[in-house]
């Protein structure tokens, strides 16, 4: 007869055998081919501990550096739970940024996108929904339906910052930004659902994809999972946002939140007859393709994405500049002629005002170059690439670089912040053999000139005033840029410049 203790021998054993096949198998993916070199870090968690370490925004991560030491150009990692290929060969990031049309999100960040968000859908949906943002947000877009807004949001929070004698570079453009968009999705809404919508964003976790996993505890299960207590929580949580405070803030709550807002507020409208905002028009507007629910899914995602971005690279942009008293003093130039050229001292900036500004756009060329340093070609291949003697496996997410803004080649000095190098080059491109800030291809960043030109608008107003920036502010990265100090510049109505 089996002796109980050796029933457990044989059960421990086994587990362990299983254990240690699926390490292995952890560990050696299967392939059809020969995978580039690299490790596959711990099971589950794969090496997403040592790529979202915090490091200097303005060069490559530690990780980064190490592993190309290690494996070359091209190596394979596992990050937030699922496999990836990091590339910094920029001819292979090109070129996959052109054929490859999957974009590349774990599926635990998709599942905060929406699993049918229009962007992870078929290519002819996302043609399509891709065309429509461009009559909103392509240059004629911008120039005829949205340029007076962000005019109008930025001169206004400037000049409450210079009352206050400070002001939140990236609090200050995330506030503007939602109280654009808001606007164009839904048009004009109540006042108290604008104002928690906006208190909504501006406390939405930030680190939204810094633990994606979804595990209980974690952050993408955290905000998706809905508890039988959500009322309850949410009165709490309404009630503590409306004091301003953020500490202890119950972020899960954020994306239910949001998506029910936007919601309710489309909803209202369309039974009522009113009016909804231009975007959601354009979105919507195609009924027979377009559910509400599809529609403000997308927008919801465009919100986070247009959030997530600008208003950081804007903030670090500020840093750039506060440490160059050449660049602040060629921009306050620039600005001053803008402002000294206007009749009527009120008039909003216009589009012409806009394309002159020719040495603030070098700024934001240069500060977009030196601050990309994430991946920046996201892509799922639906086949397997060969490369060289290595594959590219289907279903692996391709993580692409821009290594060629670092490349001293291409740039002089890579690592120097000189706005001065894009004297004479095509200001307006947004992407280039050499330049790739917001991708490549068919995925092609559509926020990329909306951008810009808020960068753009809020640097006009900020050099409006002699303004600084503390020198213990720094910037930092994981994943998204981080501002451990804060990022406020100091203005005040005293050192508004009187021309
Ligand atoms: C300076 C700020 C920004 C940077 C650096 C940036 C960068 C990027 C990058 C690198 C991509 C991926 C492209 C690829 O895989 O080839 C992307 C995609 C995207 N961006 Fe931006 N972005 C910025 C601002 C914005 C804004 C303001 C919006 C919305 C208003 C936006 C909306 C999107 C969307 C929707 C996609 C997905 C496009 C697609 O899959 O077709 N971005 N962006």
């Amino acid at each position: 007869m089996v002796e109980v203790y050796e029933l457990w021998i044989v059960i421990v054993s086994l587990i362990v055998v299983k254990l240690s096949h699926w390490i292995y198998q952890w560990r050696n993916p299967r392939c059809n081919g020969k995978l580039p070199p690299g490790s596959m870090g711990f099971p589950i968690m794969g090496e997403t501990f040592q790529f979202m370490k915090p490091h200097d925004a303005l060069q490559f991560s530690a990780f980064v550096k190490e592993r190309i030491l290690r494996y070359g150009p091209v190596f394979r990692t596992s990050l937030f739970g699922g496999n990836a290929i990091m590339s910094m060969d920029n001819e292979l990031n090109m070129e996959i940024a052109k054929t490859t049309h999957i974009p590349g999100v774990p599926k635990s960040i998709t599942r905060l996108f929406g699993e049918n968000n229009l962007f992870v859908q078929s290519i002819e949906s996302h043609k399509h929904v891709r065309s429509l943002t461009f009559q909103m947000l392509g240059s004629d877009g911008l120039r005829i339906r949205t340029m007076k807004d962000i005019d109008l949001l930025s001169h206004k929070h400037m000049e409450e910052g210079a009352r206050k004698g400070f002001l939140d570079v990236k609090e200050t453009l995330s506030t503007i930004l939602i109280e654009c968009l808001a606007k164009k999705v839904m048009g004009d809404i109540e006042p108290g659902s604008a104002k928690e919508l906006a208190l909504c964003w501006r406390n939405f976790p930030s680190g939204w994809f810094r633990l994606p996993f979804n595990f209980p505890g974690m952050g993408v299960y955290n905000m998706m999972k809905v508890s039988i207590f959500s009322n309850l929580i949410s009165n709490i949580y309404m009630h503590k946002l409306n004091d301003g405070g953020r500490d202890g803030i119950v972020s899960w709550q954020a994306r239910k939140r949001m998506m029910k807002l936007l919601k309710e507020a489309v909803l209202k409208k369309i039974t009522s007859g009113e009016e909804l905002g231009e975007f959601f028009k354009i979105i919507y507007g195609e009924k027979d393709t377009m559910s509400v629910d599809k529609a403000i899914e997308y927008i919801y995602t465009f919100f986070l994405i247009a959030n997530e971005t600008t208003p950081r690279i804007l903030a670090a942009t500020v840093k750039l500049i506060s440490k160059n008293p050449k660049v602040m003093e060629e921009l306050q130039r620039e600005h001053a002629e803008i402002f000294r050229g206007k009749k009527d001292k009120e008039a909003s900036l216009t589009w012409e005002d806009y394309k002159s500004m020719t040495f603030t756009h070098m700024v934001i060329n240069e500060s977009l170059r030196i601050t990309s340093t994430v991946p920046v070609v996201l892509r799922t291949p639906d086949h397997d690439i060969q490369v060289g003697d290595n594959t590219i496996p289907a279903g692996w997410i391709f993580m692409g670089y821009s290594s060629v803004h670092f490349n001293p080649e291409k740039y002089e000095d890579p690592l120097v912040f000189n706005p001065w190098r894009w004297k004479g080059k095509d200001l307006s491109a947004l992407v280039s053999k050499n330049y790739i800030p917001f991708g490549a291809g068919p995925r092609l960043c559509v926020g990329a000139y909306f951008a810009k030109l808020m960068m753009a608008i809020f640097i006009h107003y900020l050099c409006r005033y002699r303004w600084s920036m503390k020198a213990e502010i720094t910037v930092t990265r994981s994943y998204v840029l981080m501002f451990p100090h804060g990022c406020d510049v100091q203005i005040s109505e005293d050192t508004k410049v009187d021309n």
